[in-house]
């Protein structure tokens, strides 16, 4: 860790050890460290490294999670508001099955809200017989079919449900429900695609 980092963390130490009333002593004893590595910590000097096995073993000693011990992710958010330029965007081709499936351009995103992916996604297999589901995912998902058409199975993969939608169609997919898409006419299809 970097010292702000070791610092930060010490800190939580600190409060979260105040907050359930234990001394440096009694959290040392728990963990079965000398207390003097327990002022390491809390100083933080980085003179005891804290792994992630320590510190899961400090937030579990102090009745809390490790997210509760290290600092949120920075805001990254100009009076509310976080911009993305076409430019900036990046492209991942996502591949299953062995053959480029989709291509995701990945829009916005900011650590004010982890669980918001925007993405826009170039269906690219248009055979129904290769179709590859996905397993599912955390989160839910939110899709406009921006362009083209789409046939969509979701589901049991072996008796999935299906459906064909064409441009301005939009769907709602609940969290770990497997599903795939592959394009009809012929053509490429463009999905506008966010997971929240
Ligand atoms: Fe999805």
């Amino acid at each position: 860790m970097g010292a702000d980092l070791n610092t930060e963390v010490g800190n939580r130490i600190r409060q979260r050890r105040a907050l359930v009333k234990m001394d440096q002593a009694a959290l040392a004893s728990r963990l079965d460290v000398p207390v003097s590595v327990v002022q390491g910590w809390e100083s933080g000097s980085g003179a005891q490294p804290l792994d992630l096995t320590g510190l899961a073993d400090v937030a579990t000693a102090l009745s809390t999670s490790i997210a509760d011990l290290v600092p949120a992710p920075e805001d990254d958010l100009t009076d509310g508001v976080r911009l993305q330029l076409p430019d900036e965007d990046s492209s991942i081709v996502g591949s299953r099955g062995g053959v480029d499936y989709y291509v995701y351009r990945c829009l916005v995103r900011s650590p004010s809200v982890p669980m918001l992916i925007p993405l826009v996604v170039d269906v690219l297999v248009d055979d129904r017989e290769r179709a590859e589901f996905n397993g599912g995912h955390a989160g839910h998902e939110f899709i406009y079919v921006m362009e083209g058409s789409v046939h969509m199975q979701w589901g049991d993969e072996a008796a999935p449900k299906t459906a064909d939608l064409p441009t301005g169609a939009s769907i709602y997919i609940s969290p770990y429900v497997s599903h795939t898409f592959t394009a009809l006419d012929g053509r490429n299809a463009r999905l506008l695609a966010v997971n929240f």
